[in-house]
């Protein structure tokens, strides 16, 4: 078995094998989904297009001749289809094979994380992190009321009671000046999230953190690669989570792992992740057998998964190599709408280095942002708004509390729209984009 698959990966280096491999996921794409997968995006609705037209107004580019520009497409960068391969060869398709111990040990060296463990989403990573911090029901943590469902409920589904907080008008991050007057006797956690990328200042969070005795869960879904002054997003705090989901700069469809940055985490974190057994120590000789010995879930990936993943991983330098170049030639074409105040670009503060993950632009109201969409829809373009604010959300408003007003976090909501991005969108889709955005302002 370890010949041929040696033979594999010399043939693998033949990048024309590469290219091969790559049309046929693309015409096995194109069957199984009866679309035609092509770099260039057509007119067909991706998978993460998934916002309505608004008040039900129709959406007239399919009776145009312009292309569909999409938000999102998963994409590959070669070797994904090669690296599954093997894991189905090897005989091992559950979790924690070669394939997901190869994805640990690149991010722990990337990131210069102490303990990376793999996950099925962001979404586990931060339940298995609620599951870590919690003392008894009715604990609280702090979140930021702009944000992914994920932050609060997977802190609801192991009894916490979510205290929603402003965010800052510039970052749209976690308002750090706020958290004094949201924290109680029964806070344990304070989990930032690092919207699109773009650091939370971490500095004065922590320091008040640790000054209680309160856990940092990073929710960095959004924040692989990006830095708080030179340290990686998730390494910061007590754990991290990143998101692999499709949406994301690095996908496995779905897929995200916890970083445990304390020694003490570790042990625990290992048993709760394999259905509260001891099961990676025993597979690791270091417990005659395994048995049940805490609560825990099932919160491995299988290694197909992690196969997929470890072929973007391996390709991240050059998959940010194109974001960045999508960013700046956003920013550039949109900048001089930003002068003339009548929209507001992504900002990324001194202490911070972004990842690229998100371009959106703010409205000065929600009539031009609502008007805007859809002016782009009538063109072709899948620009999408984001969050709706969780503190007044039906759940948040029966499991959680708000601390002060959410100001920001509604005008954020109701203001702010995400312009495609995603690898192969062209330098032509991206002024397409940005022409139909002047366009709209100068009507
Ligand atoms: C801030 C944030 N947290 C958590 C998640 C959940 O990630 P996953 O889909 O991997 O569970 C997301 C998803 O987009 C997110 O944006």
């Amino acid at each position: 078995m370890s010949r041929a698959l040696d033979e594999l990966e010399t043939l693998w280096s033949d990048s024309d094998l590469v290219a091969r491999c790559r049309r046929v996921a693309e015409a096995l794409f194109s069957l199984s989904s009866g679309t035609q997968h092509s770099p260039t995006p057509t007119r067909e609705f991706s998978a993460c297009d998934t916002t309505p037209p608004l008040d039900g107004r129709k959406e007239i580019c399919g009776s145009s001749r312009v292309e569909r520009i999409p938000f999102n497409r998963p994409y590959l960068v070669g070797k994904e289809l090669f690296y599954i391969s093997q894991a189905v060869l090897s005989g091992k398709l559950s979790g924690d094979g070669e394939f997901t111990k190869r994805c640990h040990a690149f991010l722990e060296r990337r990131y210069a994380a102490q303990k990376v463990l793999l996950t099925t989403s962001c979404t586990t990573a931060l339940e298995i992190a609620a599951i870590l911090c919690r003392n008894e029901p009715g604990d609280e943590v702090i979140v930021p009321g702009f944000t992914f469902v994920s932050t609060a409920n997977a802190f609801v589904t192991h009894g916490y009671k979510p205290v929603f907080v402003d965010i800052r008008e510039d970052t749209l991050n976690m308002d750090e000046r706020l958290l004094e007057a949201a924290i109680t006797d029964r806070t344990r956690v304070i989990c930032p999230v690092h919207y699109a990328g773009v650091a939370c200042d971490m500095d004065p969070i922590l320091k008040i953190a640790r000054s209680r005795g309160i856990a940092v869960v990073e929710d960095a879904a959004q924040g692989v690669e990006a830095k708080y002054k030179d340290r990686a997003l998730g390494t910061i705090g007590d754990l991290g989570a990143y998101s692999f989901h499709d949406t994301k700069n690095f996908v496995c469809g779905e897929g995200g792992a916890l970083l445990v940055n304390r020694e003490d985490f570790v042990e625990r974190t290992e048993i709760i992740r394999e259905k509260g057994t001891n099961r990676t120590q025993f597979f690791r000789g270091e417990a005659a057998k395994y048995t049940w010995l805490d609560v825990g879930g099932s919160y491995l990936p299988s290694e197909v998964l992690s196969a997929f993943l470890l072929a973007q991983l391996e390709a991240i330098d050059q998959i940010q190599a194109r974001r960045a170049a999508i960013f700046n030639r956003y920013t550039a074409g949109l900048k001089p709408l930003q002068d003339q105040a009548l929209i507001r670009l992504p900002y990324v503060p001194p202490y911070a280095s972004g990842n690229n993950h998100i371009f959106y632009v703010l409205t000065e109201t929600p009539d031009v942002r609502d008007n805007l969409l859809v002016f782009l829809r009538e063109r072709g373009i899948s620009a999408v708004f984001h969050y709706v604010p969780l503190h007044n959300s039906p759940a948040g408003l029966r499991w959680g509390r708000s601390s002060g007003t959410l100001k920001v976090v509604e005008r954020t909501a109701a203001t702010l729209l995400r312009l495609p991005m995603f690898l192969e969108i062209t330098d032509e889709q991206i002024d397409r984009v940005v022409s139909a955005v002047h366009e709209f302002f100068r009507r």
